[in-house]
């Protein structure tokens, strides 16, 4: 779907009114799922009290309670009360190949029972991954393994600022780079600022430039005005908008962000977490034709193993993790770049090459996003629709990530919205589908006709609950 049509339909949405499950069936929902997930809510609620609300990470569905997952296979997934899910949280878009990849489960046991996890030393591996990633995407002739997105976030932007000389960094609105301090500002939502998270001094924010997606204005300002005050080292950018596509960007977006770094010395540092390996083996910048200055990696390049995170590069920019005492910037870890870790690199890569993984995920969700459109344009009352960049979806419900801020009801606006799309995935979760925080799904080369057939069906009786309007 175009970009405009997206922002067209996202409006819509928005000048209407929510419309919630009714409370009675929603309540018969709400009984149907704690039926089912006894031992889930048996599991949280001894949880809560060791680990702080419960649970690490915020990707699925935690409200009313998380489910505790027992195993994984293909395009599915099990709870720990035996009830089986189609997955399409796909561990929050590491899984390509499928759960449980039996030629990659392989290699990585053969690894561990013939050599042992790690060393703390280098091992071949390392460098079988590193070219691996190269081969693959046109803006990387040099990587650095670390351990997280978030990690190899924190490092782009500490390159960036070593090798120019320069203090911003302009951040897009909306756009998730990990958890560390100076870049949980306006985040899931554009120009929410601070709101994420306390616990982080000011200061930390200071030289954090914030500039709203698609203010092309607001973008060629940002660059101007902080000339003089230490100037722009760096844009970090997801390159198909925050939050993974989300908030969509206008074609041109990225085109003119790298004009701007051209023209005013920065750096451009596409953030392919997600979109790397994904969307094309080559990653957005592949499929775009845009070559960034920095690539930060994670998630997929180790496919579900521990632990994953790179940033990669131009030589020249990479090469200031290496200058003599005194040049140097400083990044690393114990573990990271420990032989499983790459060799789930190297050979997730590989295969993912050899099984043509991302073209069979994103036919699958091309035909997803088709079945899905039909089936909700059978109730244009309520405005759904979804669209995909590749084999990453996003279904519109509420659209509560796209409130305008300065709407004067704006918190209402999300919290209501937030609380009925919370509402429909409680549906969608009691009738077998996992999907990332109702509001989006990555697919992966082992989807088939069943997980088809069942999505749509459990999708016709979601809109059943809603009454027409
Ligand atoms: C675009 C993007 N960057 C960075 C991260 C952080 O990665 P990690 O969770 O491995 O720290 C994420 C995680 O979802 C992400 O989506």
């Amino acid at each position: 779907m175009e970009y405009s049509e997206i922002m067209k339909r996202k409006d819509a949405i928005l000048e209407r009114p929510v419309r919630p499950i009714p409370p009675d069936k929603l309540a018969d929902e709400h009984r149907r799922y704690a039926e089912r997930c006894k031992r889930s809510i048996e599991i949280f609620e001894k949880a809560k009290g060791l680990i702080p609300g419960g649970v690490e990470h915020n990707l699925s569905q935690n409200k009313p309670f998380p489910l505790a997952m027992d195993r994984a296979k293909g395009c599915r997934v099990w709870d720990v009360d035996g009830n089986e899910y189609i997955d399409y949280l796909m561990c929050g878009a590491p899984i390509m190949l499928g759960h449980g990849y039996e030629p990659l489960d392989e290699k990585i046991i053969g690894i561990i029972r013939e050599k042992g996890p790690a060393t703390g030393l280098t091992s071949e591996y390392e460098l079988l991954a590193a070219e691996e990633i190269i081969r693959h995407m046109p803006g990387v002739e040099m990587v650095r393994f670390l351990q997280s997105g978030t990690e190899a976030d924190m490092a782009a932007l500490r390159i960036a600022r070593a090798f120019t000389g320069k203090l911003k960094i302009i951040k897009i609105g909306g756009s998730y780079h990990g958890w560390s301090d100076q870049v949980v500002y306006s985040v899931h939502i554009p120009r929410t600022g601070n709101f994420e998270s306390k616990g982080i001094p000011p200061e930390c924010y200071a030289h954090t430039v914030d500039v709203a997606p698609n203010d092309f204005e607001a973008l060629e300002a940002a660059f101007r005005d902080n000339q003089d005050k230490g100037g722009v080292a760096g844009v970090m950018v997801e390159p198909i908008g925050g939050e993974s596509g989300a908030h969509p960007v206008h074609p041109e977006w990225n085109r003119t962000i790298r004009t701007l770094c051209d023209r005013y010395e920065a750096l451009m540092i596409f953030d392919e977490v997600v979109t790397g390996f994904r969307l094309d083996m080559g990653g957005a910048q592949k499929l775009y034709n845009i070559t960034p200055d920095l690539t930060v990696l994670g998630k997929i390049i180790t496919h579900g193993y521990p632990s994953s995170g790179a940033v990669a590069g131009r030589r020249d920019v990479m090469k200031v993790c290496a200058g003599s005492m005194g040049e140097k910037i400083f990044v690393g870890g114990t573990l990271a770049a420990n032989p499983i870790s790459m060799a789930a690199c190297f050979y997730a890569l590989k295969y993912m090459e050899e099984t043509d993984a991302v073209a069979r995920a994103t036919a699958y969700a091309n035909r997803l996003t088709r079945a899905l459109n039909d089936l909700y344009a059978t109730r244009p009352d309520l405005g759904f629709f979804v669209y995909n960049f590749g084999a990453i979806l996003h279904y519109m419900t509420t659209a509560f990530f796209s409130v305008d801020l300065n709407a004067p009801d704006a918190l209402t606006q999300i919290f209501s919205r937030k609380q009925v799309a919370d509402d429909y995935q409680v549906v969608t979760m009691a009738h077998g589908l996992c999907t990332l925080a109702g509001t989006r799904m990555y697919t992966c080369m082992q989807h088939d006709d069943e997980a088809l057939k069942k999505t749509l069906e459990v999708w016709e009786y979601l809109l059943s609950l809603i009454p027409r309007g």
